[in-house]
C-alpha cells in the first residue's frame, strides 16, 4: 500500500510502499499494524486532512467543547490540552470563550491553519518528555484529549505515560477514535491504513490505561468516522466505573474481539465486497457508463488499491480540500477535481467514498440526485442508491 494521504502531484512519480497487515496481540488484546510507517513520513507539512470540511463534524466538536466547558467549569484557572489539535476545530471554541488551552500537533500546514484561528499551538509530537515541558512551562491539565489521535502513534506507552504526568490527579483524559466492534461488524476495512496503527477496544484500551496508572470509566459510542468510540479516563482511586463500561466489553467478549478467532470471518466478508463493488463498477463501465468518485478520503486508499479500482474505472474524485484539488489518489492515480466540476458535471454515477459522511453528503447532493445521478455504496454490502 501507499501512504493514504500522499496524494501525487503527477501519476509517474515515486510512491513509498509497505506491507499493509494486521495482528491482534492476544496478551493485551490490542488489534495493530504489523508494519508501520515512519511518523514523520506521513505527518508533516504536507498532511493532506483537515478536520474543518464537514460540517457534521464541526457540530460534533462544538458538542465536544461544550462537554469540556462542564467538565472545568469549576476549576479556579482550568487548562486544557489537545493532542493532534489539526486545524483547530476544537480548541477554536475555547478561544472564543479565554479557556487556556495548548494544542498539539505536529502537521506544520494544519497546526498554522489552527493558529490563525487564535489557537495556542505547539507543533511537535506528544510523548512523555513533551508533557514534561508542558507540566514545567503551564502546569498540569484538567482535560487531555485527542479525536482521532490516539490510535495514529505507534508509542502509545510514551503518551500514556506522558498524559499520567501531565494530568491533575482529578484530571480527564478523554479520546475517541473509530472502534473495532463497529470496523468488525460493519465490514468497514478501509478504516484499516498507515495512520491507524491500533484498532482500539474497551479490552485494551482498560488493559494499556491499568499500565499506566489510569483507570477506563466509562465509554461512549460516536456516530461519527463510521463508528468512534470515545474513552474516559481518571487516574486511579478517584472515581467509580460506569455500568457503560462492563456493557461494552461484554460485547466485545461476546465477540470475540479479544482474540484471533474474532476475526477470522472479517477477511471473506472483505474480499466478499471488494468483489461485488468491482464488478458492480465493470459492469457500468462495460455499459458505457462514465463513474466519479466522492471524497478522496485517507481510508479510500485502502479500498481502491486493495480492490484494484483505479483511474480505468473512475473518471475522478470530487473533493473540497483545495490541497487536493488537482493530484492524484496514492497508487491508483485517480485525479481529484473540485466539488465545482462534479457539480456542473453531473456523472450518471458515483462512489460515494466518504461514506462516513453519507447523511451529510445525501443532503448535500440532493439536486445530484434529482438530476438522475446516483450514489454508489458498499457497506455493510454494495449497493446504488
Ligand atoms: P474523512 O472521511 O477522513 O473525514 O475525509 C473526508 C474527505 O471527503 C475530505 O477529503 C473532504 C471530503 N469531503 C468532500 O469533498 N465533501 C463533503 O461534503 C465532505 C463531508 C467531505
Amino acid at each position: 500500500m501507499p501512504i493514504s494521504n500522499r496524494f501525487i502531484h503527477h501519476p509517474g512519480e515515486d510512491e513509498y510502499l509497505y506491507d499493509l497487515s494486521l495482528g491482534i496481540c492476544e496478551a493485551c488484546r490490542m488489534v495493530q499494524l504489523e508494519e508501520c510507517v515512519e511518523p514523520e513520513m506521513m505527518f508533516n507539512e504536507d498532511y493532506a486532512f483537515f478536520s474543518s470540511t464537514s460540517s457534521a463534524m464541526a457540530d460534533h466538536f462544538r458538542e465536544m467543547a461544550d462537554r469540556i466547558i462542564d467538565i472545568v467549569s469549576e476549576k479556579p484557572s482550568p487548562f486544557v490540552v489537545e493532542l493532534g489539535c489539526n486545524d483547530g476545530i476544537l480548541l477554536q471554541h475555547f478561544v472564543k470563550g479565554g479557556v487556556p488551552h495548548l494544542g498539539i500537533e505536529p502537521s506544520a500546514n494544519v497546526a498554522q491553519s489552527a493558529r490563525e484561528k487564535g489557537v495556542r499551538v505547539m507543533e511537535t509530537f506528544f510523548n512523555t518528555e513533551c508533557a514534561r515541558k508542558i507540566k514545567d512551562r503551564y502546569g498540569m491539565a484538567d482535560v487531555i484529549c485527542g479525536a482521532n489521535v490516539m490510535c495514529h502513534i505507534e508509542d502509545i506507552n510514551s503518551v500514556f505515560a506522558g498524559v499520567t504526568c501531565l494530568l491533575q490527579p482529578d484530571g480527564v483524559f478523554f479520546f475517541e477514535d473509530p472502534y473495532i466492534l463497529d470496523i468488525v461488524e460493519k465490514t468497514s476495512f478501509d478504516q484499516i491504513y498507515d495512520e491507524h496503527v491500533f484498532y482500539f477496544s474497551g479490552l485494551s484500551v482498560s488493559r494499556l490505561a491499568e499500565r499506566h496508572g489510569l483507570r477506563l470509566i466509562h465509554m461512549e459510542a460516536q456516530n461519527v468516522h463510521g463508528g468512534s468510540m470515545r474513552y474516559y479516563l481518571k487516574k486511579k482511586d478517584v472515581s467509580g466505573i460506569s455500568t457503560d463500561v462492563e456493557r461494552h466489553l461484554a460485547r466485545e467478549r461476546e465477540l470475540m474481539l479479544h482474540k484471533v478467532e474474532g476475526y477470522h470471518s472479517f477477511s471473506e466478508h472483505v474480499n466478499r465486497i471488494c468483489n461485488d463493488l468491482k464488478e458492480t463498477l465493470l459492469e457500468l463501465h462495460s455499459s458505457g457508463k462514465r463513474i466519479a468518485a466522492y471524497g478522496a478520503t485517507s481510508k479510500s486508499t485502502t479500498l481502491l488499491n486493495y480492490a484494484g479500482i483505479g483511474a480505468d474505472l473512475i473518471a475522478y474524485i470530487s473533493d473540497t480540500t483545495p490541497t487536493k484539488i488537482g493530484k492524484f489518489t496514492p497508487g491508483t492515480h485517480i485525479p481529484i477535481r473540485s466539488h465545482d466540476f462534479f457539480s456542473d458535471d453531473v456523472p450518471p454515477y458515483t462512489l460515494l467514498l466518504a461514506w462516513n459522511h453519507r447523511d451529510e453528503i445525501l443532503k448535500k447532493e440532493k439536486h445530484y440526485r434529482e438530476k438522475g445521478g446516483r450514489f454508489i455504496t458498499f457497506f455493510p454490502k454494495v449497493a446504488i442508491e
